[in-house]
């Protein structure tokens, strides 16, 4: 962090502030909040009184009932919109249908396969959405599954994901989207601890000209979990696939149900039954599973994605975040918060540089994308990859760029306002994350001044602070935790299945309110600079995973007798994994078994957590407690970035002894 830091300095003592767009917002349509004095206002009032604010914000939703009670607070548990009874899937596709828009785009797609073809090319409206989504939560029902069934999703980025997506929420069965990127044995982690019987897949997914075998993965984990009832397959590459009769059932036989409509109306959820459950990494143990439940989530992201976004129907908008459905971004930001707004959401399925380092600038100019919501770990890498690539396509359709997952560099922010802005665009870099739902800390396009690498101020409705553990407030200027003292409608409900682990992580750190795993420090404008993550998670490309997990994973192969793995400096990644190991007798160290690690981590988790750096050694430096000494174990790995991924077998005794008292 403290590279980031001191070029987060220079860039602030430059004092390089830039002026809202207001003529992005009004290419956009208009702006939903105009001026920072209506923004500092609204919010103002929005912190004083949250139950009319959210109550407000509500109405725009279609309820079956109304709900009584707003808000209901006993820390740790919210309950938003007690009494009322809506269904996210209405809310995102019937009633735009019903409201006469069922002509329109709903999702425009297209997928990798390229080279010396045209792309492959879908537009879904609202009406064809609505037809799959009624069909395949009907399918659903015929396989036994139900409201309050968790089903799981492991698919590619491909329409049938959303519709898939929907068609739970149709029949009040939270999903459980796992990423495509994961092992079999993190589908059997998931598939065990949300109990789901159930997952849809692909025969394969394309990544970079390749096959990714989603079916085989799946297929895998069920020889190793006996949950696994039910096996749906969606044909998207003609990837031979094994079959088991029973189990399995294409996607594509089970959506053709004979003639005329299906029936299959939209279950009425109570505000607080869940809507899904998302695993995401913490310090300890497996991956937790997340809940969200439906009413004060669908508000929380219908808002924010409005506001953020600048998303506005009958616009000519066509909004594209290129995260993956797999991560909560996909979920609130592909999915539920843009759809519910009706503007078109575009899916992309490949890899950016696939066929040539323009492909995301090609679909720019060829979808006449307005805004485009990526990670810094991506604008690094189109920063790699040279001006020339953006430079050969028309970028003058966006009007407002977004980035999220991690901090943004300076720098990188620069580029993506000159190179792929034109200067003109605004920059909404949001900060959230899995367990928060949506957007907390944002700057409104055509409204907030930015500064490169800051997410500037609270959205509405959120009391963000910077504090020390007592929960008091830090002077300007100085690091302390990220924490929010009120609830907001899209907080997490739980962690799944392990209530004191949801106490411990989130409302054990800061006295009285939520805490978020990072710190941060406030400007003298009061704006937030987020500074990482203060426990042992690391977030690698913008993917979040704990450092225990990829310890788990490398100690679980039979030469690795103990193994730390710490994030170090990453020019793309922006952190990157180091694991220093230490072996059984057996293991031979030397760069064969280094990929034979790297492979196992994949294995055993998925490629995203492989080490970037590894290095054996004769011990560990812990402290005398048996502590391993983390800070020090970051310090060598930063060091050794410049040096490259050096074999050495280190004694870090004398270092140890050097060190004992600081951890
Ligand atoms: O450390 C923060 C970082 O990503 C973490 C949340 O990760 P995840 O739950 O996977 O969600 C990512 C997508 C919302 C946070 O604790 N993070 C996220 N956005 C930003 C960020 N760090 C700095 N700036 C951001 N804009």
């Amino acid at each position: 962090m403290s590279d980031q830091q001191s070029s987060f300095d220079s860039v602030l003592s430059e004092d390089r502030v830039f002026p809202p767009s207001p003529d992005a917002g009004a290419s956009l349509g208009g702006a939903w909040i105009d001026s920072m004095e209506s923004y500092r206002d609204l919010h103002a009032k929005s912190v004083a009184d949250p139950e009319g604010f959210w109550a407000a914000a509500a109405e725009d939703l279609d309820w079956f009932s109304h709900w009584d009670t707003v808000l209901e607070w006993n820390l740790p548990d919210a309950r938003w919109f007690i009494g009322g009874t809506l269904n996210a899937c209405w809310n995102c596709v019937d009633r735009h249908v019903e409201s006469g828009h069922g002509d329109e785009v709903a999702i425009v797609w297209e997928g990798e396969p390229m080279p010396g073809g045209e792309p492959d090319v879908r537009h879904l409206t609202y009406a064809e959405v609505q037809d799959k989504v009624i069909r395949f939560a009907a399918a659903l029902k015929g396989l036994g599954i139900g409201k309050g069934d968790i089903v799981t999703i492991y698919m590619g980025m491909v329409p049938e994901l959303a519709i898939a997506c929907l068609a739970c929420a149709r029949i009040g069965a939270p999903h459980s989207v796992i990423f495509g990127g994961f092992s079999s044995q993190a589908i059997v982690d998931r598939v065990e601890d949300a109990d789901s019987r159930i997952v849809i897949t692909c025969d394969g997914a394309w990544r970079r000209g390749l096959i990714v075998p989603l079916k085989d993965n799946v297929d895998e984990a069920a020889r190793n979990t006996d949950r696994i009832e039910h096996v749906v397959v969606l044909k998207r590459c003609e990837n031979e696939v094994q079959w088991i009769d029973g189990r399995d059932a294409w996607w594509h036989d089970l959506m053709e149900s004979g003639d005329g409509p299906v029936e299959c109306p939209c279950e009425p959820m109570d505000s607080e039954d869940m809507l899904f459950l998302l695993y995401t990494s913490g310090s300890t143990g497996k991956p937790k599973g997340i809940m969200h439940t439906t009413g004060g989530y669908m508000v929380y992201t219908m808002l924010t994605s409005r506001y953020t976004f600048n998303l506005r129907p009958d616009c000519d908008q066509m909004y594209w975040c290129t995260a993956d459905v797999g991560w909560i971004t996909g979920h609130s930001y592909i999915i539920y918060g843009v759809m519910a707004n009706r503007v078109p959401t575009l899916m992309y399925e490949g890899a950016p540089n696939h066929p040539e380092p323009d492909r995301f600038w090609s679909i720019v100019e060829r979808h006449k994308v307005t805004q485009f919501y990526t990670a810094p770990t991506a604008i690094r890498a189109f920063m790699k990859w040279g001006d020339e690539h953006p430079a050969k396509h028309d970028l003058s359709s966006l009007k407002l760029l977004g980035t999220v997952g991690e901090p943004i560099n300076p720098e990188a922010w620069m580029w993506y306002h000159r190179v792929i802005g034109s200067q003109r665009c605004p920059i909404v870099d949001t900060w959230w994350q899995t367990e928060t739902g949506g957007h907390m800390i944002t700057p409104l396009p055509a409204v907030t001044p930015t500064v490169p690498g800051s997410c500037t101020l609270p959205f509405l409705g959120i009391d963000a602070i910077v504090c020390d553990e007592r929960g008091n407030e830090v002077p300007p200027n100085s690091g302390g935790l990220l924490a929010i003292r009120t609830p907001w409608p899209s907080m997490l409900r739980g962690v799944y299945g392990d209530r004191q682990r949801f106490i411990d992580t989130y409302f054990s750190t800061v006295d009285g309110m939520y805490f978020a795993g990072d710190s941060a420090r406030r400007d003298d404008r009061g704006y937030f600079w987020i500074m990482g993550r203060v426990d042992d998670v690391i977030n690698v490309s913008g993917h979040r995973l704990g450092t225990m997990e990829v310890e788990s994973a490398l100690v679980s192969h039979s030469s690795v007798v103990e193994a730390a793995v710490v994030g170090m400096p990453h020019e793309i990644k922006g952190t990157g994994i180091a694991a220093f190991v230490t072996l059984d007798p057996s293991g031979e160290p030397g760069d064969e078994l280094k990929v034979a690690l790297r492979e196992h981590v994949a294995k055993e988790i998925g490629a995203i957590a492989k080490p970037d750096m590894i290095r054996f050694t004769d011990a560990l430096p812990k402290t005398r407690s048996g502590k391993i000494m983390r800070r020090l174990l970051r310090d060598i790995a930063a060091g050794a970035e410049s040096t490259g991924d050096v074999t050495t077998l280190e004694d870090f005794s004398v270092l140890a002894k050097l060190r004992d008292d600081e951890e």
